[in-house]
């Protein structure tokens, strides 16, 4: 049966799992199982969708990060260095004595992208990781 319910046991960080249950809670979930049903719809979606970036793309990455994180600001700064020809500006804002924000303006092929957007996003210690595309307009 495709439908067949499958159990799994997952390990969170504590704070992660109080701010999933006051989502879920607020969102009025039945249960823990139906928000993590949902929520790992949305991130075969957000997968899929991201497969789906090819061609000349315009766009933005968001990152959030705890700057204490050992090794991370290098990691971080490696990764762009290597990224030079997509990525066209950088703003970082610190956002308080641990927390970093950075900004990336990107330009270039959707592959190109989807590699940088997910090499930030496999980091330990970085956050929240969001990726914009555009298409240029054609002329
Ligand atoms: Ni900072």
């Amino acid at each position: 049966m495709d439908n067949e319910l499958m159990r799994i046991g997952v390990s969170l960080p504590e704070s992660l799992l109080e701010r999933f249950d006051s989502i879920i809670s607020k969102r009025g979930y039945s249960s823990r199982s139906e928000g993590i049903r949902d929520a790992i719809r949305w991130y075969i979606r957000y997968y899929e969708w991201m497969s789906n970036i090819k061609g000349e793309r315009f766009g933005t990455i968001t990152l959030a990060y705890n700057h204490h994180q050992r090794g991370l600001v290098d990691q971080i700064t490696e990764i762009e260095h290597e990224f030079i020809g997509t990525i066209q500006s950088t703003l970082h804002l610190h956002v308080d004595a641990d927390n970093c924000f950075e900004l990336v303006v990107i330009h270039g092929e959707g592959e190109r992208i989807r590699e940088l957007s997910e090499k930030l996003t496999a980091l330990k210690g970085v956050k929240h990781v969001k990726l914009t595309t555009i298409v240029p307009e054609e002329k």
